[in-house]
């Protein structure tokens, strides 16, 4: 019973580790939490234009460090702009640095 018991927890922490991993798709939480200000191919919503966003295409962005990137989704930016620090809006420090290698393919 014991080993019964043992297999089932052992078998529930292995998927509770690869579970997010295997359905996390950077696309889905772009789509949901960034596109509407930054458009679905990164180029930027007109909304998000006008607030200041740069399309990520630019070399502005494209030359920006993962550390970089991953700081303004996280808290920010430099500037620590509070309507941009989406560690308090549901994106996890792994989901940030998930994004901030997407962002860099949207180009
Ligand atoms: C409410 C609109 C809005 C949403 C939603 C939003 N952003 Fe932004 N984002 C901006 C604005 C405006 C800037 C420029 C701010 C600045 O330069 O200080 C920016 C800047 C950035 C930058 C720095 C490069 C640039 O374009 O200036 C990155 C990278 C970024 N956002 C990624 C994301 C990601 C990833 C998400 C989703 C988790 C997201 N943003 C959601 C408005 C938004």
């Amino acid at each position: 019973m014991k080993k019964v018991i043992l297999a089932v927890l052992v078998i529930a922490i292995g998927l509770f580790f690869a579970l997010p991993n295997l359905s996390w798709a950077q696309e889905d939480v772009y789509k949901a939490k960034c596109a509407a200000c930054h458009g679905a191919d990164g180029k930027g919503s007109a909304a998000g234009l006008k607030m200041g966003a740069l399309p990520f295409s630019s070399p502005a962005v494209q030359k920006m460090s993962d550390a970089e990137l991953v700081d303004f989704i996280e808290n920010g930016g430099p500037q620590k702009k509070a309507m941009h620090a989406f560690a308090n809006k549901g994106v996890s420090a792994g989901d940030a640095a998930k994004l901030a290698t997407y962002v860099k393919t949207l180009k």
